[in-house]
């Protein structure tokens, strides 16, 4: 597929089929997500694999009990699109078991050597993400980008032995998609772009 059209229908695929992604394809994914840019290429991402049943169970209800009074609580008069992406959110979490892969990209605060900074840390694992979920789109693989992390930080370095300097950063979801790809929305480009000067 052609990069810019993968670019352009890379939807967050928060509707997955539970059949499971071959460990090989995982790893083409990790692949492309180390191709991307880092600075002073110091590379200080790590991805832990979490395609394992009992695990994905006991994430999945930790992360349904912290999620649960977000979504409970959003507002009634939510426009369309966000409403959907709540409904979507929700589905996803409540499905956290049955994703086939998720994907914990993680960050190491190592750059510059002489004065790490987290901004850094955070710059280097995005642009893996994006890639990865740019090459999954590609490979006909659904992912979404998630936070879901955040929820369950303390259960994740136990169960997952995290070493105390491994920063979790990104959860993503990857699995064949339940729906179809559809464009992006985003806005128009000519807003956003400044010639010479805003
Ligand atoms: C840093 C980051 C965090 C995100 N966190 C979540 C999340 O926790 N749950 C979720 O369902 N989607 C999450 N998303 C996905 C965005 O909500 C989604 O990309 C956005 O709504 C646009 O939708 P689209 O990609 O389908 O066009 C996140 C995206 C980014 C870049």
């Amino acid at each position: 597929m052609d990069t810019l059209e993968a670019m352009n229908s890379c939807i967050a695929m928060r509707y997955l089929k539970p059949d499971p992604l071959p460990r090989d394809t995982v790893r083409t994914l990790v692949h492309a997500a180390t191709r991307a840019s880092s600075p002073g290429n110091s590379q200080g991402w790590e991805f832990v694999i979490i395609d394992d049943a009992g695990l994905k169970a006991d994430f999945g209800a930790a992360v349904g009990a912290a999620m649960a009074p977000v979504f409970a609580h959003r507002p009634s008069d939510l426009p369309g699109p966000l409403e959907r992406m709540y409904r979507g959110a929700e589905h996803l979490a409540s499905h956290f078991a049955n994703v086939p892969v998720w994907i914990l990209g993680c960050g190491r605060k190592v750059y510059p050597p002489q004065a790490p900074q987290d901004v850094f840390m955070y710059s280097t694992i995005y642009p893996a993400a994006q890639n990865l979920i740019v090459a999954a789109r590609a490979m006909g693989i659904g992912t979404a980008f998630t936070t879901f992390h955040m929820t369950i930080e303390p259960l994740l370095r136990q169960r997952l032995n995290l070493p105390a300097e491994v920063i979790p950063c990104v959860m993503i979801a990857a699995g064949y998609p339940e729906r179809a790809f559809t464009p992006v929305r985003r806005r128009p480009v000519d807003e956003v772009m400044h010639w010479n000067g805003w």
